[in-house]
């Protein structure tokens, strides 16, 4: 039997409720493959845990997570505390922690959803490699003269060689291995020190796959790209902030948040990597069975792959696929009038109905 040993940090708002979807399908898996085994370990951090102790997560909470194979995350974030507190002491504390510099953000539009564009664009399969360890949020910065008419506020974007080059070559080697081209994104015309650098780093990394199609776009047209030919782009490599809104953008693109997923990875398996929904608590929603729990599931699936058991990855997705083509089993967001349990509990049985044929 192999055992792979998982964190779970359910978190707040739809956390909880999403993550115990994720669950029920790698128990499904364990029910249909006994060589498997998911052990997990609940850590009850977040908000909620913030109200009490007056802070997001226990001191030696990193040095808590360090033994695990991954760490499985709801969402962080909820009103009551400052979102800079919150996600700082916990979610990006993690991700800088166990240097998590790699985030893997598919952005792809399955079988079932429809695209709010006009369907002979709606060909969208790109895979967005966000850095994740520095960039815009490196957390370099200052208030001078604070609460005076003076007042300054500075946040420092950090562009290290060794962060720039790592990420980009981890998008031409993700390139490589499925035979597509890489887009880097950027903003080398306005921003005269940073993004100059990372256009310079992805012309030199570039020498070295001689092989790969590139392009390079300046985010504000990219933008504009994503929604007008979103079939020209493949992988995807860009900056923190940058990835950030252009995945949630993306996520518009491909039936919503709720169907968005992510995986925080550090490639050196030093630390634990670390998969979580790229969308937040949605407090909007939160506490009624409403969130779809799609999402969630996709990053078990990609946990699945990172563990090297890439055909149950691979089985999870076509199971999401087949609860969307199938339609009679979708939240509300997706049109639908299924309860997050519901959903999840679909596409556990079109996991189990695909595994006897
Ligand atoms: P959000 O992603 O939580 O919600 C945006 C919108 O999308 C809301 O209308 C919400 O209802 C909807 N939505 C999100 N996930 C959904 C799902 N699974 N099913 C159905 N609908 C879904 O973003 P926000 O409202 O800007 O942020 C709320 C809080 O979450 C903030 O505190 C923010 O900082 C935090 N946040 C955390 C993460 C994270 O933990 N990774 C990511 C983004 C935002
Ligand atoms: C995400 C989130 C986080 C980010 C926030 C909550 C700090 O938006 O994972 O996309 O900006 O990385
Ligand atoms: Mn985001």
């Amino acid at each position: 039997t192999k055992t792979f040993n998982i964190a779970s940090i359910p978190g707040d708002g739809i956390g909880p409720e999403v993550t115990a979807e994720g669950f029920k399908i790698l128990q499904t898996i364990e029910k249909l493959d006994p060589s498997l085994r998911f052990q997990s370990k609940e850590f009850p951090w977040g908000c909620e845990f913030y109200s009490r102790h007056g802070k997001m997560m226990d001191d030696d909470g990193i040095e808590q997570l360090k033994p695990f194979d991954a760490i499985y995350l709801g969402a962080v974030g909820y009103p009551g505390v400052p979102d800079h507190i919150s996600l700082w002491d916990l979610l990006l504390r993690i991700r800088k922690s166990f240097d998590q510099y790699v985030n893997i953000r598919p952005i792809t539009l399955l079988d079932g959803v429809t695209s709010p564009l006009r369907s002979e664009y709606a060909d969208i399969d790109m895979l967005v490699i966000r850095e994740n360890s520095e960039g815009e949020y490196a957390g370099a910065g200052d208030r001078l003269f604070q609460g005076t008419k003076e007042e300054v506020a500075l946040q420092t974007g950090v562009f290290s060689r060794k962060g720039t080059e790592r990420i980009i070559r981890y998008a031409f080697e993700e390139a490589r291995a499925a035979g597509k081209s890489v887009t880097s994104i950027s903003k080398g015309n306005a921003l005269n020190y940073s993004m100059v650098f990372w256009d310079e780093v992805f012309e030199e990394v570039s020498r070295d796959y001689p092989g790969i199609t590139t392009y390079s776009y300046l985010v504000d047209a990219a933008s504009m790209f994503f929604v007008t030919d979103p079939a020209r782009f493949e992988v995807v490599v860009t900056s923190n902030l940058f990835g950030d809104i252009l995945t949630d953008l993306g996520a518009g693109l491909t039936g919503g948040l709720g169907l968005a997923a992510g995986a925080n990875v550090n490639p050196t398996k030093e630390y634990p990597s670390m998969f979580e929904p790229i969308h937040g608590s949605a407090p909007d929603i939160a506490g009624g069975q409403k969130a779809n729990p799609l999402a969630a599931i996709w990053s078990v699936s990609q946990m699945l792959d990172f563990f090297g058991e890439e055909a149950w990855g691979k089985k999870v997705l076509q199971a999401i696929e087949k609860t969307l083509t199938d339609g009679d089993v979708l939240t509300p967001d997706m049109g639908g009038t299924a309860t997050t349990a519901e959903a999840g509990s679909k596409v556990a049985s079109c996991l189990e109905s695909m595994m006897e044929k």
